[in-house]
């Protein structure tokens, strides 16, 4: 079975026979430089499963026969140095037993469902953890912490093993294990994705969090046409962390991070575009990418640059993540520190209570969106209902007075409109000052699906702006009832300095004046129908609500509706064929796998657990 989808594959053109590749050995040095073929042949066949007379292929779960061995599972814990553990949900030490897929076993410790309990909402101790989500909804809820340890608790969606990788050769042969027995592989760096796609029912983990190795350059001498000052930043790293480490530099140094301070850089964000204060004045993260070391789906360690492997080093840039190969490093282009101004713009209940005047002071806000970006600021709000909280506008290279001069307008306009509000603005001798002054950490442990869509410059011209209040309104008050709902949004434009994407990001972004997240927060513990109806609400009541008030055709692939028509299109544009060829050489066999990436069009999950892909 295996033989005849590599010979459709090859039929199609999708597989690759000799590719030359660049390979290096396995610390990355780049002395050792061999060439290589990707090569298939060791790889497992999917298992074949009929559902309703149709044909798919399955990857291998526990209980089938195709499951390894336990033998083989030592073995492979021989070659990670022992960094194999069975995975259990963070939650278990608060109930009598796990039943997990190796029997019932006990887990019930006071003090440690203690800590759990105090921590289970703080996203430093989340991301700490082996294999936890940020975002429980995806990994099914099925133990969460708990005051009655009598409660269930199973693995639901969370990964059956993990691999604590510390070397790159642990993540290598992790890779080959799940390739030779057609094992789900789950790559997990910071668990932050807002869409499950670090968690994966019946999986092997191999988490990357512990790589953490920095490496300043200060004139960059490889590949490509750039040779200022550059970072190369290990898998593991997060964003205040690489932040904290550039400011301490002389000069201090800045790098294009997101706005959260424990978002990882060389992992999903990367591989999303990855946008964030800066990304008004440089563009995505992605756009100052200059290299990447990579582990392919075949298990060669690979550069990824403009010269070597160029398409991989492409999709690499906004391609999506989890799709092409695991990134052990990322070297990105730096940048001096500046003299940053911020502001702060609270309208809420401690101001108005009145529905009408707050919609009004929101609208006066949304009207100044081209204004704010270009000029050059980037600013990131809260939306709840009667809530408004703009924290913080950010004047990267501005004085105080040169940030209240742009916000001025704004801010009259509230006042004749006798609208109530708290306003605030601050100058900081550097942006990472202002990072740590006005940016917030954020939660874990939340039970939330989420979308978003992005609204260009055409979209928020201030002529429309009761339009696009209309659709704000809907999105707290959907056409069908909802649990809560509200909005994150981001006023950037990746097209005011990099009018032309150096990314493989959807050109669309480069008008982007508002890319807007929604949420709908889901209580833990409802059923199926429950589930899939709020998820409907959200696909076809609240974000297109917002697509209806819109042209730009374009979201953001880590913060967005994955079930959404046209993703395809949505998340990439016209650069969506391009990525697809590239998966289909560098994955044709989906070692790897995130929903609604390039390439995963003939995947689903089945039962919303097993991945299969459909033969025939
Ligand atoms: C609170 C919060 C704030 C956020 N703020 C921003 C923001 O300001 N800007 C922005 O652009 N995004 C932001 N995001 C979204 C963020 O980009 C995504 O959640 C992203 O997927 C996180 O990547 P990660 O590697 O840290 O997380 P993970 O959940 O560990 O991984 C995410 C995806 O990347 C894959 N992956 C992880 N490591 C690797 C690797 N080494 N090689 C290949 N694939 C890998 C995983 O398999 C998974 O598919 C935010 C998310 C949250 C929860
Ligand atoms: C892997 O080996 C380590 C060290 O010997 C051991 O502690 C751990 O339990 C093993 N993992 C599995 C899954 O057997
Ligand atoms: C809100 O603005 C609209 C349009 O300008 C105006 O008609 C209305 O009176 C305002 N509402 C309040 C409560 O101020
Ligand atoms: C409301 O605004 C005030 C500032 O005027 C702020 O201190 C408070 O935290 C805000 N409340 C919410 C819920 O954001
Ligand atoms: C961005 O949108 C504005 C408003 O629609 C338009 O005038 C401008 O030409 C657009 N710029 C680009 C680069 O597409
Ligand atoms: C899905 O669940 C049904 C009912 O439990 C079961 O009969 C079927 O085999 C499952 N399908 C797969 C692909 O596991």
């Amino acid at each position: 079975m295996f033989a005849s989808l590599i010979k459709v594959a090859a039929a199609a053109g999708l597989v690759q026979t000799s590719l030359a590749l660049v390979v290096r050995d396995a610390l990355g040095s780049t002395a050792s430089t061999t060439k290589c073929n990707l090569d298939w042949t060791d790889a497992a066949p999917l298992k074949t499963t009929y559902v309703d007379g149709v044909k798919y292929g399955c990857k291998c779960y526990f209980g089938d026969d195709c499951w390894p061995a336990a033998s083989a599972w030592q073995r492979l814990n021989q070659t990670v140095d022992g960094s194999l553990s069975v995975n259990m949900p963070p939650g278990a030490a608060c109930h009598n037993t796990f039943a997990g897929p190796f029997g019932t076993v006990n887990t019930y410790n006071a003090a440690a469902c203690a800590d759990i309990t105090a921590n289970f909402a703080d996203e430093s101790w989340t991301v700490s953890q082996p294999a936890a989500a940020l975002w429980t909804y995806w990994t099914g809820d099925t133990c969460r912490p708990s005051e009655d340890p009598t409660a269930s608790c199973t693995l639901g969606n969370y990964g059956v093993y993990v691999i604590k990788a510390t070397k790159h050769a642990h993540i290598k042969a992790g890779v080959d294990f799940a390739r030779k027995n057609n094992i789900r592989l789950v790559l997990r760096n910071t668990g932050h994705d807002f869409i499950g796609r670090s968690v994966g029912y019946g999986s092997l983990v191999i988490n990357t969090h512990s790589f953490k190795d920095v490496q300043w350059i200060n004139k960059y001498a490889g590949a490509g046409s750039y040779h200022g000052s550059a970072v190369k930043v290990s898998a593991g790293i997060q964003g205040r962390e690489i932040l904290a480490m550039g400011h301490a530099r002389s000069p201090p140094l800045v790098v294009v991070t997101g706005e959260c301070p424990t978002v990882g850089i060389a992992g999903g964000f990367i591989q999303g575009g990855g946008h964030g204060p800066w990304t008004t004045l440089k563009g995505f993260s992605a756009d100052n990418v200059l290299a990447f070391e990579v582990i392919t789906a075949s298990g060669l360690y690979a550069v990824a640059n403009e010269v070597e492997n160029a398409d991989l080093f492409y999709a690499l840039k906004g391609g999506g993540p989890a799709s092409y190969a695991v990134i052990l490093t990322v070297t990105m282009k730096t940048f001096p520190d500046q003299r940053a101004s911020g502001a702060t713009l609270y309208i809420n209940s401690t101001h108005t209570t009145d529905a009408d005047v707050w919609w009004n002071g929101t609208a006066a806000f949304h009207k100044y969106a081209n204004h704010f970006v270009d000029n050059g600021l980037y600013v990131y709000y809260e939306m709840f209902p009667q809530s408004l909280r703009v924290r913080p506008f950010v004047a990267i290279e501005k004085t105080a007075a040169q940030l209240q001069a742009l916000v001025q307008p704004m801010l009259n306009e509230l006042d004749a409109q006798h609208i109530p509000y708290e306003f605030a603005v601050k100058e900081f001798p550097t942006f990472f000052d202002l990072y740590n002054d006005l940016f917030e950490g954020e939660n874990a442990g939340d039970s939330a699906i989420s979308g978003g869509w992005m609204l260009n410059h055409a979209d928020m011209d201030p002529a429309r702006t009761p339009l696009v209040m209309d659709a704000m309104k809907k999105v707290f008050t959907p056409a069908r009832p909802s649990t809560f709902s509200f909005m994150i949004g981001h006023l950037f434009n990746p097209g005011y300095n990099v009018p032309v994407s150096n990314s493989a990001t959807n050109p669309a972004w480069r008008n982007a004046t508002d890319f807007i997240i929604t949420n709908i927060i889901v209580p833990v513990g409802v059923d199926a129908g429950f589930k899939a109806y709020l998820q409907d609400v959200l696909t076809n009541d609240i974000d297109e609500a917002l697509r209806s008030v819109s042209s730009s055709d374009c979201t953001y692939v880590n913060e967005a509706d994955p079930y959404q028509t046209n993703w395809q299109g949505r998340f990439w544009g016209s650069v969506y064929p391009t990525l697809r060829r590239t998966r289909n050489k560098w994955d044709p066999l989906g070692v790897f796998y995130a929903i609604s990436t390039p390439g995963t069009e003939g995947w689903a999950l089945m039962n919303d657990t097993k991945l299969c892909k459909k033969l025939d």
